[in-house]
């Protein structure tokens, strides 16, 4: 089979993201030598756990063997270049990555994983990217972490944050999920990034196809239907599923024949799991997942709605309360 070169990459932003002149040989138990034009080693790796995997990549934590990078960890993004639309779905997620790198967004990088460098050999692309330590947030909702009224608003924040940046960029993530959002931090102070621009593209793009869009619990209705037209409003929609999760510990439809009931007004939104939530939450929830994406909430109203500002609210009572006591005991 033809493998593709990257020659198109070099003619852009990208060369500059390229790990050196390097060429690239793997040898033993997954050690892989990073070379410069004279054959000189620049850097060794070494696999030593597969972080995730599908048909067409694999992601993997390494471990620096050497130099400066000695004991160093990254992650490793392996692209298969047989996949469908290989040269444009990897262009994309390069282009996302370096968008919301330190270098271009100073102000916001730290709510996206971040782009180290990026390598190929004969049938792969490696994107190559800082370790994000606790994982992805989807094994704290397995695993039955309880997020409570104070953490739940303070992840949606960070996500909603992120999301508005990618949206003010053109971009549109499309793929919003717990596995997607990584944990830099663990509560009660949560820290958490977006990942996998996979699918993430620009506002006016019609790509990919449907075929390419993977069914998952967090899609807009719009997306099932009719893939080639949506807009921002998908990742409020997503955004809407991902609270549902943290608060109640599984997706809001099982099947995505009841959520397409839900939006056709034969069914019920299922608000009774939502039980013990606040009514705050429920109101944001059913904002971001309104059927008609004209009418869903933007994401600004998101990053507005009451709920996400329970926490400082409360710290300003905190702080009135500390204030008040210390105001007795220091009467002025
Ligand atoms: N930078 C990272 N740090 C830690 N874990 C990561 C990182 N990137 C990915 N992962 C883990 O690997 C999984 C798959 O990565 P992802 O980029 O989402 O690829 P895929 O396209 O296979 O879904 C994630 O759900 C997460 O658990
Ligand atoms: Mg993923």
């Amino acid at each position: 089979m033809d493998r593709l070169g990257l020659d198109p990459f070099l003619n852009t932003h990208f060369r500059d993201w390229k790990l050196g002149h390097t060429s690239v040989a793997s040898v033993g138990a997954g050690v892989r030598y990073h070379v410069n034009s004279d054959g000189g080693v620049i850097q060794t790796w070494r696999r030593v756990e597969r972080l995730g995997s599908d048909s067409f990549g694999h992601v993997w934590k390494e471990r620096g063997l050497d130099g400066r990078t000695l004991n160093h960890v990254r992650v490793v993004k392996q692209l298969r270049k047989d996949r469908p639309n290989f040269i444009q779905s990897s262009r994309r997620e390069l282009y996302a990555l370096t968008t919301f790198s330190k270098r271009t967004a100073p102000e916001h990088h730290k709510l996206f994983v971040q782009l180290l460098n990026w390598y190929e050999d004969r049938e792969c692309l490696f994107l190559t990217m800082e370790y994000v330590r606790h994982g992805d947030l989807q094994r704290y909702i397995e695993i039955g972490t309880k997020f409570p009224d104070r953490q739940a608003p303070l992840i949606t924040g960070q996500i909603a944050s992120a999301l508005q940046y990618m949206h003010t960029k053109g971009f549109v993530h499309r793929d919003l999920r717990p596995s997607n959002i990584l944990v830099a931090a663990e509560g009660p102070a949560w820290s958490v990034k977006l990942a996998d621009f996979g699918i993430a593209t620009n506002v006016e793009d019609t790509w990919p196809s449907k075929d390419y869009i993977r069914t998952s619990g967090y899609m807009a209705p719009e997306m099932v239907d009719s893939p080639q037209y949506y807009t921002t409003a998908v990742d409020v929609w997503a955004l809407g599923a991902v609270v549902f999760c943290l608060l109640v510990g599984i997706p809001h439809f099982h099947k995505l024949d009841d959520m397409l009931g839900y939006c056709a007004g034969i069914r019920q939104f299922p608000t009774s799991v939502l039980g013990a939530s606040t009514e705050l939450s429920i109101d944001f929830i059913l904002n971001a997942m309104d059927p008609v994406p004209d009418k869903r909430m933007s994401i600004q109203k998101a990053l507005n709605h009451k709920w996400l500002h329970v926490i400082e609210d409360a710290s300003v009572v905190e702080h009135r309360y500390v204030r008040a006591h210390s105001d007795l005991a220091h009467p002025v």
